[in-house]
Order: structure tokens, then C-alpha cells, then sequence
């Protein structure tokens, strides 16, 4: 799966105007301002670093991260209908949780997690484009993407931290304590942990069957592309016009990554 340079640029669009839409008061300027720091670095992350997961390109991010809010207000229209409490949270809180939910991916203010593999058996054999950055400590995504948002100023409700932090459902053991309470005291006093988690794990789905089921079924074009999509410099064959191409990396600072969007 490659994105080309024009659709990581339109995901760009489409993520800041979720905040531009959805998130009010201060911390709307804050969020703009922290994305637009990380810009270069969060328009070009992949979801995942292993091809096995989900969205494991560049851009994957963005893109997986759009199409959480998208689902999550189509579960929530869903558990409205069928009468879930709609007055136990809010369409920002819905939202904000979207954006922000996988933020711990993008590591620390200093290093990305997710960097070029540099074993070249583990790239070419395994299709590995990406490894661990051994240069971020250990932190889960939810809490590193919670800290990173107080770290800047950012606040979120407590509604918001529930979701954030308990997005991956009981597929993460450390959320059973909010999950796995027969205790009517101790369960969520709202739905949007359960919308954010039914909004993820749909995203996912989805992107995992876009990756792999033409593969699993042996088609010839998917198999192809899986080859072209081994190595993170190897998308040259996609072509963009140059004013088109301009255009998409007109918002992008770096020479570098000028030039690796540039063979997208
Ligand atoms: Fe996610």
C-alpha cells in the first residue's frame, strides 16, 4: 500500500480541519500549534512498523487516525439510534479522543518510535520498512500520547483520558480494571470508551483487509505492489504531475523529506 504524495498532503487537510471543526477554547490553538510542530514527522509516520498490524507506510498514520473520527461518529449516530445515553459525553470529547488516540506512536518530543529498519535481511525478507527506535523508553501509546498532550499545555477531561487511555478494549490487560468489573459502580459512566474502541478496531480491520486479503487470495497486482512496497525508497514508479506535486509539498520544511515525498 503506498499513499502518493497529494493523498498524505489531503489527510494533512483533513486532520487539522477535524480540529478546526470540533475542538473549541484554548486548547484549540494549542492542539493546532502541536501538530503543526510535529508536522513533518506526524504527516509521514506510519500507524504500525510491522506490515502485520496496520497502515505500516508513510502517511499510515494520518490516514488510520481520519479514518478513526470517521467511524467514531458514524458508531456514535449508531449507538444514538439505539439509544445509548448521548448526555454522558460530548461530540468534542468524541472527537478529541479520535485525534489523539494512538498519539503515543509518535514517540518523544525528540525521537520518532518508528524509524527506517536498518537490517537489510529483516527489510528485504521480512518486508520490514520500519523498527522500534531503541532511543524512546518504554511508555504504552495511550500513556505516552496522554503525556505528551499535558506536556504542551493540552487538557483533556476526564471522559477523554477514560478513551484514550482504554481504546484497545480488553485486547490490552491493563484496561481490564476499567472493562472487567461486574461492579455497576466501577463501570465507564459513559459509552464513548466503548465508541472510540468499536471505531478503532473497525478502522484497523479494514485497513488490514485492504493490505493483506488480495495477497492471502494471490493476486497478481497485490503481489506486485507487496514487492514495490518492501522498501521505503522504491515508490518512484507512482507518478504526480509537477505542479500537483508541488502543490502537495508546498507545506513541507525539510530538504529531506522534500525529497522522499518527492518519489512518492
Ligand atoms: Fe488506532
Amino acid at each position: 500500500m503506498n499513499l502518493t504524495a497529494e493523498q498524505i498532503q489531503a489527510n494533512w487537510e483533513e486532520f487539522i480541519s477535524n480540529i478546526e471543526t470540533h475542538i473549541n477554547g484554548d486548547r484549540k490553538q494549542k492542539l493546532l500549534d502541536f501538530y503543526n510542530k510535529y508536522q513533518e514527522r506526524i504527516m509521514l509516520m506510519p500507524a504500525a512498523h510491522k506490515k502485520e498490524y496496520h497502515n505500516s507506510f508513510p502517511g499510515g498514520y494520518v490516514e488510520h487516525v481520519n479514518r478513526v473520527v470517521r467511524c467514531a461518529m458514524k458508531q456514535c449516530n449508531l449507538w444514538a439510534e439505539e439509544g445509548a445515553d448521548m448526555t454522558t459525553f460530548t461530540r468534542e470529547e468524541l472527537v478529541f479522543s479520535a485525534i489523539n488516540h494512538d498519539l503515543g506512536k509518535m514517540g518523544d518530543e525528540e525521537n520518532e518510535s518508528y524509524i527506517p529498519q536498518t537490517d537489510k535481511w529483516r527489510k528485504e525478507k521480512l518486508g520490514e520498512d520500519y523498527m522500534f527506535n531503541t532511543k524512546v523508553p518504554f511508555a504504552s501509546v495511550p500513556d505516552r500520547g496522554l503525556f505528551m498532550l499535558q506536556s504542551h499545555g493540552i487538557q483533556y477531561t476526564f471522559n477523554e483520558m477514560l478513551a484514550i487511555q482504554t481504546h484497545d478494549g480488553l485486547y490490552d490487560e491493563a484496561n481490564k480494571k476499567y472493562l472487567f468489573s461486574y461492579m455497576p459502580e466501577q463501570k465507564p459512566r459513559t459509552s464513548l470508551p466503548f465508541i472510540l474502541h468499536q471505531a478503532d478496531l473497525m478502522a484497523a480491520r479494514i485497513e488490514f483487509e485492504r493490505e493483506w486479503l488480495p495477497k492471502l487470495r494471490g493476486e497478481k497486482d497485490s503481489l506486485d505492489g507487496q514487492k514495490k512496497n518492501f522498501t521505503l525508497g522504491s515508490n518512484a514508479n507512482v507518478k504526480s504531475t509537477p505542479s500537483t506535486k508541488s502543490k502537495a509539498l508546498g507545506s513541507i520544511k525539510s530538504e529531506g523529506l522534500k525529497n522522499m515525498l518527492d518519489n512518492l
